[in-house]
C-alpha cells in the first residue's frame, strides 16, 4: 500500500505485530512478523480505524519542500520474537530492565533522510512502548522536511543492538520522494507511472516449519560465555523474499516499468540479472539519493549491498507471455565467499502475462535526468583517512571496526574522531583492510563516490593503525554510481574515496550496513559542529 503525502501533513505510524502470509502456505501456515500500519485519523493509540499492520510498511509517498510529520507509535510486544544477544552493546546494556518489563525499544531511521539529528534515529533515541526512553531519545513524532531531489530512501528500525533483529522481524518499508523535475517527467509521459511503477524490496530469511521466521540462537563458542543467543558475524537466509513473500511472481505487461529495487537484507549481497544478463532493455536511472546524469544501459549484473537501491526502467514489450526470472550469483561473503547456490540464486519471476493496456501510452526516457553529472561542490575543508579492520571480541567473536589510518581501532564510546565543520565538504577516504566488502553508509549526507584504488599497507598489531602506504591507480566509480549516494560498496584492499557535504549540526552515525557487523561496534559517532 502507499500512503500519499505529495501535499505534506502529519500520519502516525504504528509499530506492532501481525500476521502475514509470507511462504504461500494459505491461511494455515501464517508468520508472525513485525511491521507498520497507518493509524486512524483520530489520534488514537494502536491504530484503530486505520489500516493493518504490513511488512514492509506502507510506501510512503512524499515531495520535495513539502514537510511530512510522522508519529511512530511503538506498540510491539512485551517479547522479542527473535533471540536478544544481550552481552554486546545493546538498548538495556548496563540496566536492569528486561524486554518483559519495559518492551522492545524501537526508533526509526529514514535512511538517505537530509533529516535533523533530533529526527533521525540515532540508535540510543529509542523508546518503548512502557514509556522507557534511551540516552539520546528526543521524540516520537518525527520531522522530515524533504529539502532534497527525488529518491528512493527506506525508513526502518535502528536501535542499538536490536537492528538486525527489529529489521528482521519486518521493521521496514519504502519512503519516494518525489521532485518537480521528476513530477514534470512523469506528465510529460518520459517515465512509467501508477502500477506500472514497482517498488521491490529483497530479504532473506528462514523459516520454523510452523512458518515462524527463524534466527540462529546459538550460543558463542567460549569457555567464557555464560549461556543465551551470540550475535552471528553474518546472517544468510535460505529463503529470498519480496516485499515479504518467499520468491514471488510479479505480473506484466508487456511494457516498461520502473523498478526501485532496495537490498534490505541484514548481509546478503545480491548480483542481480536474468540468466546473466538482461534478455530484455534494463536501464538504470538512479542511485540512492537521486537520478544518474543519463540513463545507463545495463550490460551485466547489478550488484546491491545492504542498504543500497536502484532505481530501473526495464521494458517487457517484446516479451509477450514470457516467464523472466531475476536471479541472484552474489558469493557470500561479498566477494569472495562460498558462490551462490540454490535456493539463493532465485529472487523472483516476472510474467509478462497481463494483456497490454492499450489506452496507456509507452513512455520515452529523456536523454539526461540531470544538466550534469552530480557533483558535490566546494573545495574539501580536509580529507579522513578512515579504516575498516578486523578484529576479535572478549569472547573470541570476530567484531569487524571502524576507526582511523592513523590510530587504528575505534569503538562506538570511543571520542567522536569525525567532526566536519558545518557547511563544508569533505573527502573520506575509506580504507578496507578486512577480507570483505563492508558497505559503508553516512546518515544526513549523501555523497559522491570519486572512485577506488588497491593499497597496501603496514599494520601495527596492536591498534590496526596503517603506515607505509602505497596506494594503486584510481578506478573511476561504476556507471550506477554516479548519482547521488548515501551507501556505498568499500571492497576489501582498496580504498574507497567519498566526497560529502555536511549542512546540519548535531550529532550523527556512520557504519557498515551489514546489521550483523552495525551491532557489534562496527558503527561510530560522527559530529557536524
Ligand atoms: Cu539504513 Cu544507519 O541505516
Ligand atoms: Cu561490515
Amino acid at each position: 500500500t502507499r500512503v500519499n503525502l505529495l501535499n505534506g501533513g502529519d500520519r502516525t505510524l504504528v509499530m506492532g505485530p501481525a500476521l502475514q502470509d509470507v511462504l504461500g502456505g494459505g491461511p494455515g501456515l501464517r508468520t508472525p512478523v513485525w511491521g507498520f500500519g497507518q493509524a486512524g485519523t483520530a489520534r488514537r493509540r494502536g491504530g484503530a480505524g486505520g489500516a493493518p499492520v504490513t511488512w514492509p510498511g506502507p510506501t510512503l509517498v512524499a515531495r520535495k519542500h513539502r514537510p511530512v510529520r510522522i508519529r511512530w507509535v511503538n506498540a510491539l510486544p512485551f517479547e522479542h520474537m527473535l533471540p536478544v544477544d544481550t552481552t554486546i552493546h545493546w538498548a538495556y546494556s548496563h540496566t536492569d530492565r528486561t524486554i518483559a518489563d519495559h518492551g522492545v525499544p524501537t526508533v526509526v531511521h529514514l535512511h538517505g533522510g537530509h533529516t535533523c539529528p533530533e529526527d533521525d534515529g540515532h540508535p540510543d533515541a529509542w523508546y518503548t512502548p512502557a514509556g522507557v526512553t534511551g540516552p539520546r531519545f528526543a521524540r516520537t513524532r518525527f520531522h522530515y522536511g524533504n529539502d532534497q531531489e527525488a529518491a528512493t530512501l527506506w525508513y526502518h528500525d535502528h536501535t542499538m543492538g536490536l537492528t538486525r533483529l527489529n529489521v528482521y522481524a519486518g521493521l521496514a518499508g519504502f519512503y519516494l520522494l518525489r521532485d518537480d523535475r521528476e513530477l514534470a517527467l512523469i506528465e510529460q509521459n518520459r517515465l512509467p507511472r501508477g502500477p506500472y511503477e514497482l517498488e521491490l524490496m529483497i530479504q532473506d530469511r528462514m523459516f520454523h516449519p510452523d512458518g515462524r521466521l527463524a534466527y540462529p540462537d546459538v550460543p558463542a563458542s567460549s569457555p567464557l560465555w555464560q549461556g543465551g543467543p551470540s550475535v552471528q558475524h553474518e546472517f544468510f537466509g535460505r529463503v529470498i523474499t519480496v516485499n515479504g513473500r518467499a520468491w514471488p511472481y510479479v505480473e506484466v505487461e508487456p511494457r516498461q516499468y520502473r523498478l526501485r529495487l532496495l537490498n534490505a537484507s541484514n548481509s546478503r549481497f545480491y548480483r542481480l540479472s536474468v540468466g546473466g544478463g538482461w534478455p530484455f532493455p534494463a536501464t538504470w536511472i538512479g542511485a540512492d539519493g537521486g537520478f544518474l546524469h543519463k540513463p545507463h544501459r545495463l550490460d551485466g549484473p547489478l550488484v546491491l549491498s545492504p542498504g543500497e537501491r536502484a532505481d530501473l526502467v526495464v521494458d517487457f514489450r517484446d516479451l509477450r507471455g514470457a516467464v523472466l526470472e531475476l536471479g541472484n550469483d552474489a558469493p557470500t561473503p561479498f566477494p569472495k565467499g562460498a558462490p551462490a547456490a540454490p535456493p539463493t540464486d532465485k529472487v523472483l519471476q516476472f510474467r509478462v502475462t497481463r494483456p497490454y493496456d492499450r489506452k496507456v501510452a509507452e513512455p520515452l526516457l529523456p536523454g539526461a535526468f540531470r544538466e550534469a553529472p552530480y557533483r558535490v561542490a566546494g573545495s574539501p575543508a580536509r580529507t579522513r583517512r578512515l579504516l575498516l579492520l578486523d578484529g576479535r571480541d572478549g569472547f573470541g567473536r570476530p567484531k569487524p571496526r571502524l576507526g582511523t589510518v592513523e590510530r587504528g581501532a575505534l569503538g562506538w564510546n570511543d571520542p567522536v574522531t569525525e567532526d566536519p565543520r558545518l557547511n563544508t565538504s569533505e573527502v573520506w577516504e575509506v580504507f578496507n583492510a578486512t577480507y570483505e566488502t563492508h558497505p559503508v553508509h553516512l546518515h544526513l549526507a549523501h555523497f559522491q563516490v570519486l572512485g577506488r584504488a588497491p593499497f597496501t599497507a603496514t599494520r601495527d598489531p596492536r591498534t590496526g593503525a596503517l603506515s607505509d602506504i602505497s596506494v594503486g591507480r584510481t578506478q573511476p566509480p561504476d556507471p550506477g554510481e554516479t548519482g547521488p549516494k548515501d551507501t556505498v560498496l568499500a571492497p576489501p584492499g582498496q580504498v574507497t574515496r567519498i566526497k560529502a557535504h555536511f549542512d546540519k549540526c548535531g550529532l550523527y552515525v556512520w557504519h557498515c550496513h551489514i546489521l550483523e557487523h552495525e551491532e557489534h561496534e562496527m558503527m561510530r559517532n560522527y559530529r557536524v559542529v
